[in-house]
């Protein structure tokens, strides 16, 4: 996981969260501000050089890049967004002529990325569903395989160990990304991965303020292209979000014990409700995912994913609903909620809603959404 002092091997995620990448020194702080820098003073070679220009290197990068790394058991590269981080992986690993399979049901904009650009430079891009069955027979000559567990919005699972070795066995790389479960709940490169991938927009930051995103691997190789498309891309993190993002990632194992905690409670109050028709939750028994998750997570995760009949019991749902608020977007320390249907991009139910729980307590939490089912059925 990490050092904290020489010597001193760190063993759980949330303490690596609070103590790797911080430099320790008498009368230094803690945690040491962002770094505001274009230019480093530099003389003589470049190439000897950490810090030359900061298009290609900066100190805050470094610290983040250090902590989430050790969280997801390999080296890590940010990014100024999980897109950003995903186009990076795509455009360096992808040739023309190689086959790429997607996640039909997984983020969209992954998806469409693959369409608008991919496509046109003679990439083959396949699609397949995340549910287990399905992901069984990997088509012919692929190249990489992409998975996103759980899945968003539906909150699919897929076995990370189990397709990283077929995929292995097909000549492929596998890339998971790790958005929705976070490195804190699942380390997709201990279970095989070739590359992890995150949206630090999400429930690393947890604070709704700032994007960001990663790329961890093991890989020099893998690393080293993705940060030269990162230098010469020239879309790079600013130091003030990265720093940003640091202080949030250190209270992130304390922020979701609390979000699953309650996830847990939302899940079974929903399921019992009358209104909803439908609940996904990973951590919810008979969920159809809830024995892989408890093999592949630490924790099932704060998304929960309901269905109302229709549009308008779900808008309605969400109107009510005072301490929930409506917005996309997830892993933040306010609750969120909204209809997906509403995006046109995925394939849901139009009553069909993906909530992110917060950090409220929860019992009002709880008295919020349950009173806002009882308006819902009237
Ligand atoms: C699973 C997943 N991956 C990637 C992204 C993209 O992240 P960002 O919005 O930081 O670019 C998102 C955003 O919602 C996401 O849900």
């Amino acid at each position: 996981m990490g050092e904290g002092r020489p010597g001193r091997e760190i063993v759980k995620k949330s303490t690596a969260a609070l103590h790797v990448g911080l430099e320790i020194g008498q009368e230094l702080p803690f945690a040491a501000g962002p770094v505001f820098a274009s230019a480093y003073h530099l003389s003589g070679d470049p190439a000897q050089a950490t810090y030359a220009y900061a298009r290609s290197s900066n100190p805050s990068w470094a610290s983040l890049e250090e902590v989430l790394g050790a969280l997801e058991g390999g080296r890590a590269r940010v990014f100024p967004s999980g897109m950003a981080a995903i186009a990076a992986v795509l455009t360096s690993l992808l040739e023309p002529g190689d086959r790429l399979v997607l996640p039909s049901d997984g983020y969209s904009i992954t998806r469409q990325f693959a369409h608008t650009y991919l496509d046109r430079w003679g990439v083959d891009v396949v699609e397949i569903p995340t549910a287990g069955a399905d992901l069984s027979v990997l088509p012919e000559g692929i190249d990489l395989l992409w998975l996103e567990t759980p899945s968003n919005p539906m909150l699919d699972l897929c076995d990370i160990e189990v397709l990283a070795t077929r995929a292995h066995d097909e000549g492929a790389l596998v890339v998971v990304d790790n958005t929705t479960a976070t490195p804190y709940l699942q380390s997709p490169l201990e279970l095989g991965a070739d590359v992890s991938v995150s949206s630090d927009t999400k429930a690393v930051n947890g604070h709704s303020d700032v994007l960001m995103g990663h790329v961890a691997s093991r890989c020099d190789e893998i690393l080293e292209g993705v940060a030269l498309w990162r230098t010469l891309n020239g879309a790079i993190p600013g130091p003030m979000e990265t720093w940003l993002v640091h202080r949030g990632l250190m209270t992130m194992g304390v922020r979701v014990d609390r979000q699953v905690a309650t996830a847990g409670r939302v899940a079974e109050l929903l399921a019992e409700h009358p209104a909803v028709t439908a609940v996904r939750y990973p951590g919810l028994v008979g969920d159809p995912s809830y024995a892989l998750a408890r093999r592949q997570m630490s924790a099932p995760g704060f998304l929960v994913g309901f269905t109302f009949e229709d549009a308008a019991a779900a808008e309605r749902f969400l109107s009510e609903a005072s301490l929930v608020y409506d917005a996309t977007s997830f892993g933040g320390i306010h609750t969120t909620a909204e209809r997906r249907a509403r995006w046109g991009t995925d394939e849901v139910p139009e009553g069909f809603i993906r909530m992110s729980v917060g950090l409220e307590d929860p019992a009002d939490l709880l008295a919020d959404i349950s009173l806002a089912l009882d308006r819902v059925s009237g």
